[in-house]
């Protein structure tokens, strides 16, 4: 089975700099109640199976009390917002419930945000933490158990007539002195609080390299990120890449909403007109975020679209290996075992140095969201009816 497309990138610089806030977003996390880093698991067997050194799986299936990893950058940019709208600033807090006090001020004040899943389901969570109100704007096709699951959180679920463009267009809206924005992705005019959700992942990266040193391990030589907006991996790139100028970074993306892809080949952001959706619904976005562009654009080296078949293949594996992952969790394994598998890409596992001798880092950025879906596809069955638009 083919099933996938690579694009080797030709704008990689040598080096990166965009890490502008240190630890302060893990400091921050680590002030949330329920905080503990995710685990960092090795995986040998995967390793065979690509034929590389070593794998890592960073398991975002359990964040916070979320099976995603998104409530990193939706906590981070809600509180640099929160920062942003108090006159005199939030000043020191140890935990949440000192937090909370600081900000009664401001209230009261809805948090508004567009998704299809994981990114909407965190920020109602986080508003349900701090006394907020929560408006979530979803596309008309999104699956009842994403919409119950941000309804159970205490948010008012408006579903938007169209897709998940037109549900950002409108909690846009909503942006005003008593309700901020808290989108991933972002537009015109509207860039700080998706760098911030960019910044707000970065609590995964360091957790990964303190816990390498901590084992005495060597990092990384290749970081694989899956792709929606873009807002993850521009993470992945602004970390390694100051680090290290010879690591090698892959996204990947589902066939048909390869819209970082399709950008890159273009040389400049592209919607694409007519996106099929993938069972990889996280992934499922049409265009770039604009803040995200310009980083990952030249910070990755590699980027592949592939199949959804790969993504079960890759879920089933991650099980094997003690693993539970979502179809969107498994994406970045999904990547490389369909380079793996073609005799065509090997200039590509080539550049990316898929070798005996390679790190491999990966990231399980989602637990199952359908337990019936995940049952059928452990059972070796495709779920192609299980597609979804974004869950972003
Ligand atoms: C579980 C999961 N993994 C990865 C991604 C991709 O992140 P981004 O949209 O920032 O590229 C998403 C996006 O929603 C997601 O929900």
């Amino acid at each position: 089975m083919r099933g996938v497309r690579s694009l080797h990138n030709q704008g990689v610089p040598d080096t990166w700099n965009l890490e502008r806030t240190g630890r302060d977003p893990l400091d921050f996390h680590r002030r949330l109640p329920g905080y503990e880093p995710t685990p960092l698991t090795e995986a040998p067997r995967l390793a065979e199976t690509l034929g590389v050194g070593r794998v890592w799986v960073k398991d975002e299936s359990s964040r916070l009390g979320l099976p995603a990893f998104k409530i990193l950058g939706a906590s981070w940019a809600v509180y640099r917002a929160l920062e942003e709208h108090s006159e005199n600033g939030i000043g020191a807090w140890d935990d949440l419930e000192e937090l909370r006090e600081r900000i009664g001020p401001l209230l009261p004040l809805a948090l508004a945000a567009a998704t299809d899943g994981n990114h909407g389901r965190a920020v109602a969570r986080l508003a349900g933490l701090l006394g907020l109100e929560a408006r979530i704007f979803v596309p008309a096709d999104m699956v009842a158990p994403r919409v119950e699951a941000i309804a159970a959180e205490g948010a008012a679920v408006v579903v938007v007539d169209g897709g998940y463009d037109e549900a950002v267009a409108r909690s846009a809206e909503e942006a005003g002195e008593r309700c901020l924005v808290i989108s991933d992705t972002a537009w015109p005019g509207y860039e700080r609080v998706p760098l911030w959700v960019i910044e707000g992942y970065s609590t995964i990266l360091w957790e990964v390299e303190d816990e390498l040193a901590r084992r005495g391990e060597p990092g990384p030589d290749l970081v694989v990120a899956q792709i929606g907006v873009g807002a993850f991996a521009a993470a992945v790139v602004a970390h390694f890449r100051a680090k290290r100028a010879d690591l090698k970074i892959l996204g990947v993306e589902p066939e048909g909403t390869a819209c970082m892809l399709a950008s890159v080949e273009a040389g400049r952001i592209v919607s694409l007109p007519a996106p099929r959706a993938s069972i990889m619904a996280g992934l499922n976005c049409g265009t770039p975020s604009k803040v995200a562009w310009p980083i990952v654009s030249k910070g990755v080296d590699v980027f592949v679209s592939i199949e959804d078949e790969w993504a079960r293949r890759a879920m089933r594996l991650l099980a094997s290996a003690g693993l539970v992952s979502g179809e969107t969790g498994g994406a970045g394994l999904a990547g490389l075992l369909a380079l793996a598998d073609d005799a065509e890409q090997e200039p590509t596992r080539h550049l990316l140095g898929m070798n005996g001798e390679a790190n491999v880092l990966l990231f399980n950025s989602e637990g199952p969201t359908d337990p019936e879906v995940y049952a059928r596809i452990m059972a070796g069955e495709g779920a192609s009816s299980a597609t979804a638009p974004n869950s972003g």
